[in-house]
């Protein structure tokens, strides 16, 4: 099913890179789109294309009930009891600073801490740096273990009645790990502290029920489950979004203004000012429902055998040295040491093969490793085994050259 079908779906395979059909190992940077999905997109913009919540001519009808019909879409795939909890954002770092500055900034105080594992992301950093300087809170490092994983031992050391927040991937970006979020979830909830489950990388590659998680916020970007960049979703439990301020004011988030105060709509309008994004909203919802015409379990077996192919491939290379190699994980990282990443990733492109090298925007990782940077390999839906093979006959090429 995987060779044809599936490809045939995504527009970007039918181009050549550098001469060469295009290999794309770059899914935890953003997926492609199947066609169904720009279609969605484009329908919206051909023919309903009309502002949202606003008016009653029959196309502002139509784009509305498109647009919530989408919200309805998400709460469903996330597990959410109403769609009311699920906030539009434009990715999921606004996602994160939303929570940071709505939440955060108004619930924490001098002496209070975050807890942040130094194997995030920037998004997943910065945003609380940002709140505690705000508030006089403290960003507390939890560190990894020596393969760079999240170190529950630690993180539990660490966990105090200080703590009021943990930040955490639900899968980092740069190795793929899968981070034991029940667990910490739990510590947490047991001192009192909410945690917030960054699901950028997580949402694609397993089935998220946020009750069943019991996450008090959890969010992700459309652009990594196959749909448009631009949106992005922050689910948060009702009774925390209904005490929190919103973060930016403008038309549509209100109840009443005049010049001596507003009050303010309830979530989630509170939280979505100004004329949102209702054709990613909607390209948004079609890239789940087509998402989820596949058996879940069978797309992450193939992504997890591609991932497994490609390790025992490399292991082979004397040159190569993966980095906090995981096993069934959609994410591969590697260096030669010697060789700079870039011109990897460079002899790569020149044989039509897409992967994304650097720092990955995890440079407290990268430290803590004491590495400048990887080549990583990321999988998605698309891929095959003759894709693999690509890689490692490009890869050797590139060494011989280098
Ligand atoms: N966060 C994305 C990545 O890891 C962009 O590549």
């Amino acid at each position: 099913m995987w060779d044809s079908e599936i490809r045939a779906q995504f527009p970007a395979f039918t181009q050549t890179i550098n001469g060469m059909p295009l290999v794309y190992l770059d899914s935890a940077a953003t997926t492609q789109k199947p066609t169904v999905v720009i279609e969605a997109m484009a329908d919206y913009y051909r023919f309903h294309n009309a502002n949202v919540h606003r008016g009653s001519h029959s196309m502002t009808a139509e784009a509305t009930a498109k647009f919530e019909q989408a919200r309805q879409t998400v709460a469903d795939f996330i597990g959410a009891p109403s769609k009311n909890t699920i906030i539009w954002t434009r990715g999921a770092t606004e996602s994160i600073n939303l929570v940071a500055q709505s939440y955060a900034r108004n619930a924490l105080n001098t002496g209070d801490e975050i807890l942040v594992c130094e194997n995030e992301h920037h998004a997943n950093i910065v945003p609380w740096q940002l709140v505690a300087e705000q508030t006089g809170a403290k960003v507390v490092k939890v560190p990894i273990t020596a393969y760079g994983e999240f170190d529950f031992a630690q993180f539990t050391q660490l966990l105090s009645e200080r703590c009021k927040l943990v930040a955490i991937a639900h899968m980092t970006n740069v190795t793929g790990a899968r981070q034991p979020i029940e667990q910490v979830i739990a510590a947490a909830h047991q001192i009192g502290a909410k945690v917030l489950v960054d699901g950028a990388q997580g949402i694609v590659h397993e089935k998220v029920d946020v009750q069943a998680l019991d996450a008090d916020f959890y969010l992700f970007s459309g652009h990594k489950i196959y749909a448009p960049n631009g949106i992005g979703v922050l689910y948060g439990k009702a009774d925390i979004l209904a005490k929190m301020p919103p973060w930016h004011g403008g038309g549509k988030m209100v109840e009443k203004v005049s010049f001596s105060g507003t009050t303010f709509a309830n979530p989630p309008a509170r939280f979505e000012a100004g004329t949102p994004n209702v054709a990613g909203a909607i390209g948004l919802a079609c890239a789940i429902d087509w998402y989820q015409q596949f058996d879940s379990e069978a797309v992450h077996h193939h992504l997890h055998q591609l991932q497994t192919a490609t390790y025992q491939a490399l292991q082979q290379m004397s040159d190569v040295q993966i980095i906090g190699y995981q096993p069934n994980a959609t994410v591969l990282s590697f260096i030669m040491p010697g060789i700079h990443h870039q011109d990897i990733a460079t002899l790569l492109n020149q044989q039509g093969i897409a992967v994304r090298e650097g720092h990955h925007c995890a440079h407290p990782l990268m430290d803590a490793l004491n590495i400048k940077g990887t080549v990583r390999i990321s999988f998605g839906i698309y891929n095959t085994f003759d894709d693999v093979e690509r890689l490692i006959a490009a890869l050797n090429k590139a060494i011989d050259i280098l």
